[in-house]
């Protein structure tokens, strides 16, 4: 890791848009840096003033640390802002949405189609179901237009979501039922994944046995698998949607009500149901939509996101809805039928701007240079990264053969807590550096501080953003004390969890993680939700989790685990155990390993040394480890991973 970063640190190339990207982009005056940090307020009241309210506010921010109310008395509806102000305009009649199933089927909905669907499934939801404004509503689908309507559908009469990933086992839905206290479930039959039948239908059975609050499931009929119904309980999307024609108006939500919640992984052993409301996070969305990607009517838009994520939520519904273009989705995985899916599905739907993650960039890579090379990529203008950190070499991959040298990359950071892009830069203004995410955005005010808060000029340091901005969240579901510890106990400004490095040019590096949460596959696991998982798995006594670095996924997860006297190590304990976590979380939080040791490096009071793992881990040098206990048992680890 630390060699990577020197590497990184070294890095002086650097790109710039060409003329004509400069020529024809939205936002090319260099002045809204400016204009932003002289009016902060007034800025982000011009943002929000490009969204359709249907009541002004009265102030643009109350603040009272670490809760924010942004653009406070408006009232507006999400739903509205990404469909009904369409329909009057030209984008009516035009693709709002292009869906390619995983087994080459397309569906296209035009912005007037997919308004109809939404407004007939809000009335659905509030006539059939009684769902009204601030009840929960738990969406478990595959990747399929439906997501996008169930998740608009809510937005329009006030019931706040919370999106379930589709590859969560049922035991995180449990929790994530549980948690929020949903009243319904939409899910589908089944999803499509490299070809298999992921029976989506069946886990949400299996999880429903444990989750009295849950009075009705809504199944979308996408895979046509058999599949059990409870009567009184489940309905087919496709039955009750057709048993209706009422389109329910948007109802006017005040700029602080919920629009979601969504799950993600902490330092603890429990997911945090990060909360987002209406008028700060829909500016936030539409602007840096178009600011970032300089997102116009005119683009196929291709986000390779899950719903499930916060990036699915921001820059595949919300963000470029709002701005009007036509939204690329793809079901299924990036190798199926064959390796070249992403390039085909580029070249055929004409995709303009491609929005993925550096660990897909990093199998493309090594999957050859001769696949995206066997299809015309001359639609794309435009790529953007997310995530996890880029390394430079994927980086130059991504520019020269997919961008042919010709399209400027967004490396873009942020998080689920922030709502939107925090960091990047922006493609007709500031100059490209590969691994660098940039300057924070026009109105975020970003920066690397010290151990003491202190703000550092040029080096590294903690990422912490200064001042509270309309995406923010605004809290953890039922938890506000974890949300102030979290968060801003740390310093006085936002407290963010990753490491950064700042340059003279104030261009940001974002290095990953300082916490024990890793980053799989783009994806947060906290280490505490895999031990816990681990310890309950028959015949484990303790377990310890740390984050190695892989070559593709950037990080995997090993998994360190001491036996209950009398259990043997073996293979298929190993394998059983990898199992048992994905059972218990999802498939993203299976170890790659799972070393049996009789021991762990422990202080003399009994803690785990995690960092002592990691080195080991990761083949680095130990550091100090006077205050070790045991450093036996160091020797024993190393040669057991040695001897793999
Ligand atoms: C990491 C995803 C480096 C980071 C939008 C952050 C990144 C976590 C980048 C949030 C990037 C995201 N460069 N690291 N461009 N983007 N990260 O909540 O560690 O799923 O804290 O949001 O991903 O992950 P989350």
């Amino acid at each position: 890791m630390s060699q990577s970063i020197e590497t990184l640190l070294n890095e002086q190339r650097i790109f710039m848009a060409s003329d004509e990207f400069r020529v024809n982009a939205t936002h090319s005056d260099p002045d809204i840096y400016k204009i932003a940090q002289s009016d902060r307020l007034g800025f982000w009241e011009a943002q929000a003033a490009k969204l359709d309210w249907f009541s002004p506010w009265q102030s643009v921010l109350e603040w009272q640390r670490p809760f924010a109310k942004w653009f406070v008395g408006g009232t507006l509806n999400a739903s509205y802002n990404c469909l009904d102000v369409h329909l009057p305009t030209d984008r009516r009649d035009k693709a709002a949405l292009i869906w390619e199933g995983e087994l080459g089927d397309v569906r296209t909905l035009s912005y007037a189609e997919l308004h109809d669907e939404v407004a007939r499934f809000s009335s659905v939801l509030m006539a059939r179901y009684g769902i009204q404004k601030g009840d929960r509503v738990t969406i478990y689908l595959p990747l399929i237009p439906e997501s996008v309507v169930a998740i608009l559908a809510c937005a329009r009469i006030g019931a706040i979501h919370s999106v379930v990933f589709g590859g969560f086992s049922a035991q995180s839905l449990i929790d994530r039922i549980h948690d929020s206290g949903s009243r319904l479930v939409i899910t589908a039959d089944g999803g499509y994944r490299r070809g298999k039948v992921i029976p989506l239908k069946d886990i949400v059975d299996e999880a429903l046995e444990k989750c009295p609050s849950i009075e009705a499931v809504v199944v979308v009929r996408h895979v046509g698998n058999p599949i059990h119904m409870h009567a009184g309980r489940d309905d087919v999307y496709q039955e009750i949607m057709a048993e209706t024609s009422d389109l329910q108006d948007a109802l006017p939500m005040d700029s602080e009500d919920p629009l979601f919640i969504l799950y993600t992984s902490g330092t603890t052993g429990k997911p945090k149901g990060i909360i987002h409301t209406t008028g700060g996070y829909m500016t936030h969305a539409k602007y840096s939509t178009q600011l970032v990607f300089d997102l116009k009517p005119s683009d196929v838009y291709w986000c390779t996101a899950d719903v499930g994520w916060i990036t699915g939520h921001t820059y595949l519904v919300y963000g470029p809805l709002a701005n009007g273009a036509t939204v690329m989705m793809y079901e299924g995985s990036p190798d199926y039928p064959d390796k070249n899916r992403f390039w085909d599905i580029v070249e055929r739907h004409k995709v303009t701007i491609l929005y993925t993650a550096p660990t897909a960039i990093r199998a493309f890579m090594k999957w050859g240079d001769h696949l995206p090379g066997m299809h015309d990529l001359s639609s794309l203008r435009l790529l953007g990264s997310v995530g996890e950190p880029i390394n430079p070499e994927a980086w130059m991959w991504y520019y020269t053969v997919i961008g042919k040298n010709r399209c400027p990359i967004v490396d873009t950071w942020w998080q689920t807590e922030t709502g939107g892009i925090m960091i990047s830069t922006l493609p007709a203004l500031s100059p490209m550096r590969p691994g660098y995410a940039g300057l924070p955005l026009p109105g975020i005010e970003a920066q690397v501080l010290q151990d003491s808060g202190v703000p550092i000029e040029a080096g590294g340091g903690l990422l912490s953003i200064m001042s509270p901005w309309p995406s923010m969240a605004r809290g953890i579901w039922g938890d506000n004390e974890r949300f102030k510890s979290v968060y801003w106990d740390t310093f006085e400004t936002y407290f963010a969890g990753d490491g950064a490095t700042v340059d003279d040019d104030g261009y940001i590096m974002v290095l990953g993680r300082v916490d024990d949460v890793l980053n799989v596959a783009g994806h947060r696991i906290g280490t505490m939700e895999v031990e816990s998982a681990l310890v309950e798995f028959e015949g484990v006594a303790e377990a310890a989790v740390v984050g190695v670095a892989d070559d593709l996924k950037g990080q995997a997860i090993l998994a360190f685990v001491i036996l209950k006297e009398g259990v043997t190590p073996s293979k298929e304990l190993e394998r059983a155990a990898i199992e048992w976590v994905g059972k218990m979380i999802g498939a993203i939080a299976k170890p790659k390993q799972v070393v049996f040791t009789p021991d762990l490096p422990k202080t003399r009071s009994g803690k785990i040394m995690r960092r002592v793992l990691k080195s080991v881990a990761n083949g680095q040098a130990l550091g100090d480890i006077t205050t070790l206990a045991n450093p036996e048992v160091v020797d024993f680890l190393e040669r057991q991973l040695n001897s793999v």
